[in-house]
């Protein structure tokens, strides 16, 4: 089940919590967190993403972020959570991680109440909170996600990561109850792809996966986005796509997502 955080008396609102995770590794979750944060700052969201890719960050090298103060310093209480929220370039703020932390590669009781405390803290800060979480289904990575609200899943249309996408939307649905899951399809080569898979995953789940409720688990088609060359040449130059490039059709894709997230 996921954990709801009911918003603090007094302070009615607080942010919506969306996890942008993945079955297999490499298929655009930082890509796709940091250019949304700056699609959903520029309709005037207060957004900050949250490195959960605990022990593998690397949301500091997309943005060209050098960090002194990341999350393990708070977690080990050599800085306060204030301390650790940095402005990034598209206006919103980041939380970072560390890389290399092998003490990130397990759930301990230790990570999860601080995970939980720090975003319980942020909640009521900002409209929107994205935690970039790391690949497949270990249990830090699934923790991650059930202290999200939404669950937006990328996958590129490449058989091994439809296969683990399919595998991560089985465990979302079995162990979080979850009803809606979001779907992005990454790195598509034709129009219409995204939503030819869309219907492929739905039609499995359709038939073999439960999530325990009386209603049926839903895959959201969220939007697709082409291959495009501007996407690599943005990671190179360290910069976000949505800056360095605006008019390309990844970075319109992204903006059509935003859009469709906070309308
Ligand atoms: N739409 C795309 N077109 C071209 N290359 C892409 C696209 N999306 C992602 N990439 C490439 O894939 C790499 C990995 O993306 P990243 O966001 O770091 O993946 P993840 O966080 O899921 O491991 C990027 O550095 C970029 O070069
Ligand atoms: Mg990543």
């Amino acid at each position: 089940m996921s954990i709801a955080f009911s918003a603090a008396p007094g302070n009615p609102k607080r942010a919506s919590i969306t996890a942008v995770t993945s079955g297999k590794g490499g298929v655009g979750k930082t890509f796709m967190a940091a250019n949304l944060a700056a699609a959903l700052t520029r309709r005037g969201e207060r957004v900050l993403v949250l490195d959960a890719d605990l022990g593998l960050a690397n949301l500091d090298v997309v943005l060209n972020l050098h960090p002194k103060i990341t999350l393990h310093d708070v977690f080990t209480g050599k800085a306060e959570l204030t301390e650790a929220i940095l402005p990034a370039p598209g206006g919103f703020s980041v939380l970072l991680a560390g890389s290399g932390l092998v003490e990130y590669s397990r759930l301990t009781p230790e990570v999860r109440d601080q995970l939980m405390e720090v975003i319980q803290k942020l909640a009521p800060r900002f409209d929107r909170i994205l935690l970039d979480t790391g690949a497949g289904i270990s249990d830090v990575v699934l923790y991650a996600v059930s202290l999200a609200d939404d669950v937006m899943v990328i996958a590129t249309p490449e058989p091994t990561s439809l296969t683990d996408a399919y595998a991560t939307i089985k465990v979302l649905a079995s162990q979080q109850q979850r009803r809606v899951i979001q779907l992005v399809v990454n790195q598509t080569s034709r129009p219409g792809e995204g939503r030819a898979i869309r219907n492929q995953l739905q039609q499995v789940i359709d038939r073999y996966v439960s999530n325990g409720t009386d209603t049926p688990l839903k895959l959201e088609l969220l939007g697709e986005i082409a291959t495009d060359a501007s996407v690599r040449e943005a990671v190179q130059r360290r910069q976000l796509l949505l800056e360095s490039i605006p008019g390309c059709a990844a970075a319109k894709a992204v903006g059509a997502i935003a859009e469709k997230l906070s309308p």
